[in-house]
């Protein structure tokens, strides 16, 4: 069985590929293919002829999504493109990684995967449109939508974080902007659960539960045993680097995923696991 990670060296490739057998496993980095370049695309698929693809690779920069849209673009919808289209030539399996942020958050209680979407940026609107080439183009599929991931690898907000408190930076967190943590290594599971299943379709997964980025910091705090005045709580609207307008209670509803698979396990749990095996 062959696999293909797309943005395998990002943070949940780098995760992921922990779960799978090295030998049959192709990780893929921007370096070995471009995947907006259709003909990159296709001779990728020609050598290795997947029977699995990941595609984990996008422009995930949501602030720079905003600035750079055609860019966005490029890589989130043109590239998802290419890696479907591809993936329904070869009869691969595709399982598409998505976002909260295709959300408004303005539900007010946790998002089901019947839920109208209304992407409130750049990065979500692509990333939408990235699921409907999936739907559209490909008949083996899954897309998982997930949210604020962290995990030792990643340059994201929430993989910094627990570093940069432990190294005694002050640290700007939002109060006010409310949805579910997820550990890339139970994201991991996950995914290889996903796709060595025949599930077919949107499912959501992340941990249970939800929180504040202020009480994901407090609790970081709480577990390293650091300084809650480390944490300025601010509001999203106060926060001068933020370009990109974000749902405010985006909480994915993960029913689905608990009755097809199993439930996932609180977020503090998770959290703490992480801080205890993984930061020191
Ligand atoms: N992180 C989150 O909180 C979060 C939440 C919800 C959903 N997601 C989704 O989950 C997936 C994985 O996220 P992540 O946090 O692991 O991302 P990440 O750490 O930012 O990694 C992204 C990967 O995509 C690659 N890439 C970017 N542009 C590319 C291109 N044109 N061609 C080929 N590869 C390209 C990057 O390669 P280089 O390193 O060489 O640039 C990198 O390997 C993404 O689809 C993201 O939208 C993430």
């Amino acid at each position: 069985m062959k696999t293909l990670i797309t943005g395998g060296t990002g943070l949940v490739g780098r995760y992921l590929k922990e779960h799978l057998p090295a030998e049959e496993t192709f990780i893929l980095s921007r370096q070995d293919v471009d995947i907006a370049n259709f003909y990159d695309v296709r001779r990728l698929f020609n050598r290795i002829q997947p029977d699995i693809v990941f595609h984990l690779a996008a422009f995930t920069d949501v602030d720079r999504c905003e600035c750079e849209p055609v860019n966005a673009f490029r890589t989130n919808v043109t590239g998802t493109f290419n890696v479907a289209f591809f993936s329904e030539e070869f009869s691969a399996r595709i399982i598409y990684l998505s976002t909260d942020f295709v959300f408004d958050g303005k539900k007010n209680s946790p998002y089901n995967e019947l839920d109208i979407t209304c992407p409130l940026s750049v990065y979500g609107k692509t990333k939408l449109e990235g699921e409907r080439i999936i739907r559209d183009n490909c008949g083996n599929y899954s897309i998982v939508r997930t949210s604020r991931i962290f995990g030792k690898y990643g340059h994201n907000f929430a993989s910094q974080l627990p570093r940069k408190l432990l190294q005694g930076h002050k640290v700007k967190i939002t109060t006010d902007l409310i949805n579910s943590p997820t550990y890339a290594r139970d994201l991991a599971v996950a995914l290889v659960q996903i796709a060595t299943s025949k599930f077919c379709g949107l499912i959501h997964f992340c941990n249970d539960g939800y929180c504040s980025w202020y009480d994901f910091g407090l609790y970081i705090c709480k577990q390293l045993g650091l300084d809650t005045s480390l944490l300025i709580p601010v509001s999203i609207n106060d926060f001068a680097d933020s370009i990109a307008k974000r749902p405010s209670f985006s909480t994915l509803d993960t029913s689905l995923f608990g009755r097809k698979f199993y439930k996932p396990r609180p977020w503090h749990q998770a959290l703490e696991e992480f801080l205890n095996q993984e930061i020191s």
